[in-house]
């Protein structure tokens, strides 16, 4: 409905109660399903639309990090942004409380600068703020013009408002969690890779590899999907002590004396140094796998010798995830092996170096694993400059 029809007195009418039960149990059922930030915002602008009868409605989410408000109105429109402490949506922030207007242009809260970029004559606005779990502000809900023959916003309006801002904040919130755990685990694993290339051939695809790899194996041993997500998140930071390693055995392209594989030896501890502190649940997961990659089996690994069930599940399939991408990857001291070989090599290890049950997995797994193998894989221009670098 546009301003024109509004003006031309097509009023609409306030929803009766059980079509607003319907209309609220309706979106906040599709809400609590939906795990995209970007799809919870338009389903709770419609849903807030809908019930309160306004013409628009936008659901804003704060950016502290940049000081400013966005919402994504529509699929394949960039979000928009406004300063944070902007109109009337940055003074119920400002003062953490819901505002009614219902003529805004005399209102000096009101910043009539949309309105003069759009041709949008606002009327009325309706702002109340939204929390997450923890009761911190994390977004605006805004209204905008009442369609009804009222043509103002009520406190009934702001009840309406607040019972869809409650009942879908909690999906909101976990989407929001999701995506900041996301963004930290693509900073995270992008630093590493950074840091990596400098200092080895194991960069790139490696670590998107490893993670794909020990995703489909968790799953395959049969841990839930979130810890097999979990998973995929952290074992990309297996090798991350690496670069506690000096260039000369790191970079070497021979064969490691003992001494230099004693040094070696030392990024299993190290990765679980700098990883061990953290009380986030990847990072954690992440520590652990620095610490039992190179554990085998039958105790005859590094660095602690522990054995069996004793090296965590996490662990015992990063080693697998790992040696098979090794394998199978050229390295300044070897060059990739022929799948026949590395296969060989896992049915001689079972039980020895690597957990038997999950080897059975990685068999009853390769295609998907080689799948992934020849999704990912290195491109030789990369490998020139690697080579340029190592030189
Ligand atoms: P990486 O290159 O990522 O290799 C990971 C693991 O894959 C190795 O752990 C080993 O279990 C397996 N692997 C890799 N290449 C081969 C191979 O040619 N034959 C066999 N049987 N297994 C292989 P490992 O041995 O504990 O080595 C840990 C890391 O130490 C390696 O990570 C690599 O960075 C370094 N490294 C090991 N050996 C040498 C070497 O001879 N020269 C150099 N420059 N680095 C080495
Ligand atoms: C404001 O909150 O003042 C801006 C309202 C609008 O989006 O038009
Ligand atoms: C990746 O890390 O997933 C891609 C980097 C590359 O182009 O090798
Ligand atoms: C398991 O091995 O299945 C449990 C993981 C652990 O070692 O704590
Ligand atoms: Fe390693
Ligand atoms: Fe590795």
């Amino acid at each position: 409905m546009n301003d024109l029809e509004f003006e031309s007195g097509q009023f609409r009418k306030e929803l009766e109660p059980s079509q607003m039960l319907e209309v609220l149990f309706d979106y906040v059922a599709r809400i609590s399903k939906e795990k995209e930030i970007d799809k919870i915002l338009m389903l709770m602008a419609d849903l807030g639309r809908k019930l309160i009868v306004a013409d628009r409605c936008t659901l804003w989410l704060l950016d502290l990090v940049e000081n400013q408000l966005w919402t994504k109105v529509a699929h394949g429109i960039p979000p928009i942004r406004i300063a944070s402490d902007s109109g009337i949506v940055g003074y119920t922030i400002r003062e953490n409380a819901p505002v009614i207007i219902n003529d805004a242009y005399s209102d000096s809260r009101f910043n009539p600068d949309v309105d003069k970029k759009t041709g949008y004559r606002t009327r009325n606005i309706i702002a109340l703020p939204v929390y997450d779990g923890n009761g911190e502000i994390i977004g605006v809900y805004q209204a905008i013009n009442k369609m009804t023959g009222e043509q103002a916003f009520s406190q009934l309006d702001l009840k309406r408002l607040k019972l869809a801002a409650t009942y879908s904040g909690n999906a909101l919130a976990s989407a929001i969690a999701r995506q900041e755990i996301e963004d930290t685990q693509k900073d995270v694993i992008f630093t590493m890779g950074e840091a990596g290339e400098m200092r080895s051939k194991e960069t790139g695809y490696h670590v998107k590899r490893v993670a794909e790899y020990s995703y489909i194996l968790a799953l395959g041993v049969g841990l839930s999907k979130s810890e097999a997500e979990l998973l995929r998140m952290a074992s990309p930071m297996h090798d991350i002590g690496k670069i506690a390693i000096p260039d000369a055995i790191l970079k070497k392209p021979g064969k490691l004396d003992e001494a230099e594989f004693e040094v070696m030896k030392t990024h299993a501890a190290v990765g679980y140094q700098i990883l061990k502190n953290s009380s986030r649940s990847i990072l954690k997961a992440a520590a652990t796998v620095a610490y039992e990659h190179h554990e085998k089996w039958n105790g005859k690994g590094y660095p602690r010798g522990i054995s069996g069930e004793a090296i965590h599940i996490y662990g015992r399939i990063t080693a697998i995830a790992d040696v098979f991408d090794a394998l199978g990857s050229d390295r300044v001291y070897k060059k990739a092996w022929a799948l026949d070989k590395i296969l060989t090599l896992f049915r001689d290890e079972r039980g020895q170096h690597f957990d038997p049950k999950i080897v059975d997995t990685f068999f009853d797994c390769l295609d998907a694993l080689i799948a992934i193998r020849d999704k990912f894989i290195d491109s030789h221009i990369e490998d020139e400059h690697m080579q340029s670098v190592l030189a």
